[in-house]
């Protein structure tokens, strides 16, 4: 395996959504840095020409985040466009071709996983894997038992090391801003545990629906979308111990035994909800029994965190876009001035999206005679939406073959292992109103009388 950089792009389903919405404005925002000087090439079934993938790409970017004419042109010169059937030889013989000089492409899979296998037998047998490496997309299976046969599938071409399973979580400022903060300050440590720590949440909400994509969400559903992956890698960094230093595989090792530790998820612990009006989108079943909403308790089985809750709720066309983690602190051992509840206790609140937040909450005297106080906030870093694509910062990774942002096969597995129990709509699936908190059974899930603490709109202040 080569540890050079990539001296080519190729992208499977270069026609397709993902590409439209993600790798052509990375794509171009990496041109702009001046790191993409190498082919660019699309590959896709249909009978494209190059000059309508060139509109594509034009039109992506124009409804992405807007194009760069200086940029555009040069991706216009550098991409090229490979059509042809993936279980076709005659498909990859016309890759090889393009790829000219290129011995070390790097190909980005954005197709569906059904297809994975075909793909990269025929990419060893046109000799275009040699020293490649290859991008995958989540979610990485359905479920524990296809994971494995999808690690076995490209494995049987690819290292391990050469592989890069995309989950683009791991590559937002705000992610990797909790593995910053909680290991670059000494003061977290000593409370960062169940004698101190009372409960932790994390929301991830959507104020939209489907967006067109029933079909795809139809395979899914939010299990799948969002919490094997997502909101599992935002507790492994919040949860696990203290890497041995900064080498990704130290990082690397702490997750997996973090992943290990989280105990299979228990039906009797879970709450599915769907939105009202979901089953009316183009691609959905009428009678589809697929969560848009899930609420969940998980436990970690460890020394620090035995007994602390970690909630989950995330889902679509919920009140708000916004994803948020709530560390809640233990309340004080006596009531010497405020009466103590859980509402006054101490928290860390990490707003991950779409503003970048860090703030503890804690409580001050109020002005006057009285003895009596109100909540604050310490913000510990608020800024505004200026942060690389995490999609631009993936991409520059992989090219350059630095793997610490992406999921490795063991974890990923384990990931699958944990929400394995919930699956097969074991637990019913409930209507909610559209713009509500979901199905009012969620709110049994957090036992404790707090509650689910909603994120709020929040101001972007400037630094
Ligand atoms: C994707 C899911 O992985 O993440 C989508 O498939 C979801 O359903 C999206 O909307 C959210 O990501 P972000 O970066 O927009 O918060």
């Amino acid at each position: 395996m080569t540890t050079a950089s990539s001296d080519a792009f190729v992208f499977f389903g270069a026609t397709g959504d993902l590409a439209y919405k993600k790798i052509f404005p990375a794509l171009q925002a990496l041109i702009c840095a001046g790191e993409l000087d190498l082919p660019i090439i699309g590959m896709a079934r249909a009978d494209w020409t190059l000059d309508r993938l060139r509109e594509r790409a034009r039109d992506s970017l124009d409804n992405n985040g807007g194009l760069d004419v200086d940029a555009f042109a040069k991706l216009s010169v550098q991409l090229q466009y490979v059509n042809g059937d993936y279980a076709d030889s005659a498909t990859y013989q016309r890759l090889k071709q393009t790829l000219g000089a290129a011995t070390r492409p790097l190909h980005y899979l954005a197709i569906p996983p059904s297809m994975f296998g075909a793909v990269v037998q025929g990419l060893a047998q046109a000799g275009c894997a040699g020293d490649a490496r290859i991008i995958v997309e989540k979610p990485f299976g359905r479920d524990l038992a296809s994971a494995q046969a999808l690690n076995r599938t490209l494995h049987e071409v690819f290292p391990e090391s050469a592989v890069f399973r995309i989950d683009h979580y791991l590559g937002k400022e705000a992610t990797q801003n909790l593995l910053y903060f909680r290991f670059a300050n000494a003061f977290l440590e000593p409370i960062w545990n169940r004698n101190y720590v009372d409960s932790v949440q994390i929301t991830m909400a959507e104020d939209f629906g489907v967006q067109g994509r029933g079909a795809f969400y139809e395979e899914v559903g939010t299990l799948r979308d969002v919490v094997q992956n997502h909101m599992l890698q935002v507790i492994a960094l919040l949860a696990m111990d203290a890497p041995a230093g900064r080498d990704t595989e130290y990082v690397r090792a702490e997750k997996l035994r973090l992943f290990r530790a989280m105990r299979p998820l228990n039906p009797a612990c879970l709450v599915r909800g769907q939105f009202r009006g979901y089953r009316d989108e183009k691609g959905v079943a009428a009678d589809s029994q697929v969560e848009t909403f899930a609420a969940l308790c998980l436990h970690i089985d460890t020394w620090r965190w035995s007994g602390v809750p970690f909630y989950i709720r995330a889902g679509k066309c919920l009140p708000i876009t916004a994803t948020e983690v709530r560390v809640n602190m233990k309340c004080p051992p006596l009531a010497i001035f405020d009466e103590i509840s859980a509402a006054t206790a101490n928290y860390f609140r990490f707003r991950l999206s779409p503003s970048v937040t860090i703030s503890a909450g804690a409580r001050v005297k109020q002005h006057g005679e009285q003895m009596r106080g109100e909540p604050v906030e310490l913000i510990a870093r608020h800024e505004p939406r200026s942060e690389t694509l995490p999609y631009e910062r993936l991409l520059r990774d992989a090219l350059r073959g630095d793997p610490s942002l992406f999921t490795r096969d063991d974890s990923v597995e384990a990931a699958w292992r944990v929400i394995e129990p919930v699956l097969t709509n074991v637990a019913p699936v409930q209507e909610y109103e559209p713009g509500s908190w979901g199905p009012p059974a969620a709110a049994g899930i957090v036992v404790s009388n707090e509650g689910w603490h909603d994120p709020k709109p929040e101001e972007t202040a400037p630094c």
